[in-house]
């Protein structure tokens, strides 16, 4: 049997700087909005440092809080800043730059669209600087609905598919006499996506590994299954099951942004030995 690692996969550089940021801040307790990244060994390792996730704000009563690589609304921060606790920015440069972007485009007097999901972190974010009256576009049909706008600005969520921000940005441009559009997909998500689209249409089975809750893992999950490759997302190689490989020859692994490398490795270590004995 055959395992081929995606040419682009694991850890992106926003991830990686985050990660530097939290172990170089030497103080604990340093708390998180939510996980700093979605992959669950990751976050154990932290907590063995001293870093915790947690749900807002609130709960924190003095030390550090990390604003992870999706950003926060700047209300969040001021919030941190009332109860004195230091703040550590490791927002992705990319997520950095769609505030600025959404920002000015509010200044210039634009209707705000974001093209993602209204639940994630990331679009939080960016709403909290895009201001009132900003729209979160999640499918075609939304686009299509919405009433006709006179300027509307327009940027994507950093993980969003490259195919479902055209799809979406095109409707949009139907429905503003005036429009201007920005792709803020990060290229690290574009890489990634295009990797592991190829190597899905040349192998008989994927493997994604990554945090399942992770927005660009699961981004990665949905590539590889439109392919018609069978696929699965595990967080760890102790998922894996050894009937998934039956009469497969060569078999494709990609790991989202927040996984590490070494995540990868041990599921590829994993399979091979499933090859090793016979099946
Ligand atoms: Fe940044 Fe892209 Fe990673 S937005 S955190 S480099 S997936």
């Amino acid at each position: 049997m055959e395992v081929l690692i995606a040419s682009q996969a694991g850890f992106c550089f926003g991830v990686t700087r985050a990660l530097e940021l939290a172990l170089a801040a030497r103080e604990p307790p340093i708390y998180t909005l939510g996980p700093l990244v979605h992959n669950p060994l990751v976050i154990n390792q932290l907590k063995e440092r001293g870093i915790h996730p947690v749900s807002s704000v609130e709960e924190i009563r003095e030390g550090s809080l990390l604003i992870r690589t999706h950003g926060v609304p700047p209300a969040i921060i001021e919030e941190a800043r009332e109860k004195n606790l230091r703040v550590i920015d490791a927002t992705c440069p990319l997520v950095k730059k769609i505030h600025g972007i959404v920002r000015n485009l509010r200044e210039e007097g634009y209707r705000v669209a974001v093209i993602g999901h209204s639940r994630h972190p990331e679009v939080q974010g960016i709403l909290g600087y895009s201001g009132e009256g900003s729209i979160v576009i999640e499918k075609e049909e939304e686009a299509a609905a919405l009433p006709f706008q006179k300027k509307l600005g327009i940027v994507v969520q950093t993980t969003e598919l490259t195919e479902n921000f055209h799809k979406i940005a095109i409707r949009l441009l139907e429905r503003a006499e005036e429009c201007r559009i920005f792709n803020t997909i990060c290229f690290a998500t574009q890489e990634r996506q295009r990797a592991a689209l190829e190597l899905a249409m040349i192998v008989d089975l994927m493997i994604i590994v990554g945090g399942k809750n992770s927005s660009n893992t699961r981004k990665l999950l949905e590539i590889s299954q439109e392919t018609g490759t069978t696929t699965y997302l595990v967080e760890s190689a102790e998922e894996l099951e050894r009937g998934w490989f039956s009469g497969k020859k060569k078999i494709g692994l990609t790991g989202g942004a927040s996984t590490p490398d070494e995540a990868i490795h041990r599921v590829k270590r994993m399979v091979e030995s499933f090859g090793n004995t016979g099946l």
